[in-house]
């Protein structure tokens, strides 16, 4: 019996044909794991290399490479929130926005609520310098913000 459910198989084998490479295959077929898991378990580990063809350790190096991946003991809550803190915003007031945040909230970079309703994290450049200081909720930039809007945005969240 797989550990992981068909329909997570089905969207990794569904990325095969867009990449050169079974290997190439590795990044996303991460990012749909945790995308629904909230981690990467190492028997998700294990079944992306069978279904790749790999080694599993050549998919765990993928993995711990890029910070972005989650091991269960550190499983992101339901919604992920990157606050940036590269130059554009650092310099508007990115770092003071995640420190209010953290101390708002009860957490360190990195935690996620108690109740698993999110998890905040920082983030290097999101790429919307211009509407700085921003952050990413789940798939969402939003910019300019203060620590008013960015909670509103927070209190939005469903849990
Ligand atoms: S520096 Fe924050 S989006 Fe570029």
């Amino acid at each position: 019996m797989s550990f992981l459910s068909e329909d997570l198989r089905q969207k990794i084998i569904a990325e095969l044909p867009k990449y050169p490479t079974k290997q190439a295959v590795t990044l996303p077929a991460l990012h749909h794991v945790q995308d629904v898991l909230r981690c990467v378990p190492l028997e998700a580990i294990k079944e992306i290399a069978e279904i790749l063809e790999l080694h599993p350790a050549e998919v765990h190096d993928t993995m711990s490479f890029y910070g972005f991946f989650r091991d269960p003991e550190h499983k992101l809550g339901k919604n992920r929130l990157q606050v940036c803190r590269s130059l554009s915003c650092m310099l508007r007031g990115g770092e003071e926005l995640l420190a209010e945040l953290c101390q708002k909230y009860h957490l360190q970079p990195g935690d996620t609520t108690p109740d698993g309703k999110f998890t905040l994290e920082f983030a290097e450049c999101l790429g919307a310098c211009e509407g700085a200081p921003c952050m990413l909720i789940n798939d969402e930039c939003h910019v300019c913000l203060t620590t008013e809007t960015a909670s509103e945005a927070i209190e939005k969240l469903s849990s």
